[in-house]
């Protein structure tokens, strides 16, 4: 049985630049075993569609997964939810999620979840782990950033979430966009409290080899 076969994740994929670090984030998840319980704005769909094409649509997104990452992701148990259904159990403090990401987070959704306004699945789970005292992580992608946006970071990272701004480093030289999406895809995980090979541990020096 694969090492974290019990576990449960929370996923939102919203409406920001970034779609291969979600599916690099949802593959990781899923090929440890985890079930992983998603849930995908309408304009985080566009984005899988827009980013990565017609094969990433949500209705494909296992078959999509196991092509690009391999057979591994079968191991875990992938529950799409509609946004719109705040019945669904990630919706409840009962359900045993233990964490979420949020991955990449628009501006939007960042506002809706640091004024706890739970209009949708995706606000409405985050705002469940910020009471539970569980792990959230916050993944928002935009640049430049104005104030407001600013000001909802740290009023997410006061109720407790963990800002993890998509910004992948360069030290490992990465050679291609899965490199990044890796790196990024490690740093979430290890958000989450599971371990990963996703990116060579730092070493104290960065490796000589010419780029
Ligand atoms: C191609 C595309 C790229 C976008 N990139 C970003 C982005 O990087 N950051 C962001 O905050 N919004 C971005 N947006 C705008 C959001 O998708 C928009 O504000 C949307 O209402 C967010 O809704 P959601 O949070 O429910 O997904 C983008 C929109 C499109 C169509």
């Amino acid at each position: 049985m694969p090492a974290d076969a019990q576990a449960r994740i929370a996923i939102a994929v919203t409406g920001a630049s970034g779609a291969i670090y979600a599916t690099r984030t949802l593959a990781a998840l899923l090929s440890r075993g985890v079930h992983v319980e998603l849930v995908i704005s309408e304009y985080g769909r566009r984005l899988l569609h827009d980013e990565l094409g017609e094969a990433a649509h949500v209705e494909r997104l296992l078959p999509f997964l196991t092509e690009k990452y391999g057979g591994d992701v079968r191991s875990g148990v992938l529950t799409v939810h509609s946004n719109k259904d705040l019945g669904a159990r990630i919706a409840s403090g009962s359900h045993g999620c233990r964490g979420m990401a949020i991955v990449p987070c628009s501006m939007k959704t960042l506002a809706g979840v640091a004024h706890g306004l739970s209009r949708n699945l995706v606000e409405r789970a985050a705002d469940v782990m910020l009471k539970e005292r569980r792990t959230l992580v916050i993944v928002p992608r935009e640049t430049p950033m104005s104030l407001p946006q600013l000001k909802n970071m740290v009023l997410c990272a006061e109720a407790g979430a963990m800002i993890l701004p998509a910004m992948p480093a360069f030290y490992q030289r990465p050679k291609t966009l899965d490199d990044l999406a890796d790196f990024m895809a490690g740093k979430i995980l290890s958000a989450l409290g599971f371990d990963h090979d996703l990116y060579p541990a730092w070493t104290g020096q960065v490796d000589r080899e010419e780029p």
